[in-house]
């Protein structure tokens, strides 16, 4: 794929800049002044960790997900630390997050929107345990592969459909296999987490062997935070 790149000192957020922006553009901004995260929360955008979104077409059903396409390509571009992904798509190092992604739909157009804390851990109260590279990556050569890895796996999505990624997924799960607690606006739920859906959808085991299928929530590791 042929990326469009866009570099700005600061912004308000990336996501903003990109909605302007044809299919293919990259914008990468050194500062987000209103940077956010999923379900509204904000996040912390202090200058020189990693802030960019990407413009891709609307794939209609398909679009929710490329969260998965997006997330495995972060994980894959940061596997010398061992990345995982917790779903559907945090990025965690040492059960600590480290990037976040976000997708936003706008006209017929999805911008997905990465923040990774490449140079200094973000300061505040947070949901989860946060964690950064401390500056062991630079934020071009990360970019650099991670657009390499969306390409491949953008690719292998539409040739080979979600089963190929959901594969990939997979492989970089935390948690599978193991208790969660998966918070939702209203209710929460513990149990073992089987499998993920076609669809992208969590399936938690609950007590009473009855099936949960969950597609947004929070979901929180019994170990989080500790090695
Ligand atoms: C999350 O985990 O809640 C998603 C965080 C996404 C943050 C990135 S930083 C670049 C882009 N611009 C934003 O305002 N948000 C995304």
């Amino acid at each position: 794929m042929k990326w469009n790149l866009i570099y700005l000192d600061r912004t308000t957020s990336t996501n903003d800049v990109a909605r302007l922006l044809p299919c293919l553009s990259v914008v990468v901004a050194k500062e987000q002044t209103k940077g956010r995260g999923r379900y509204a929360r904000t996040w912390v955008s202090e200058q020189d960790n990693l802030f960019f979104s990407v413009v891709l077409k609307d794939a209609d059903v398909k679009t929710p997900l490329l969260s998965f396409v997006v997330a495995i390509s972060v994980a894959e571009s940061l596997a010398l630390f061992d990345a995982k992904i917790k779903w559907p798509n945090d990025i965690l190092i040492n059960t600590q997050k480290v990037a976040g992604i976000l997708l936003e739909r706008c006209d017929d157009k999805v911008i997905v929107g990465v923040g990774i804390n490449t140079t200094h851990m973000p300061k505040g109260d947070f949901l989860y345990p946060v964690g950064c590279l401390d500056g062991m990556v630079t934020n071009e050569i990360l970019l650099n592969n991670i657009l390499n890895n969306l390409s491949k796996n953008i690719e292998i999505f539409e040739n080979m459909g979600f089963e190929k990624i959901k594969e990939k997924w997979l492989k970089f799960a935390v948690g599978l296999g193991e208790k969660i607690v998966v918070k939702l606006p209203k209710d929460t739920y513990e149990g073992l987490f089987e499998n993920m859906t076609n669809e992208g959808a969590i399936q938690l085991k609950l007590k009473d062997l009855s099936y949960k299928y969950i597609t947004v929530g929070d979901v929180f590791l019994l170990n989080e935070g500790k090695k």
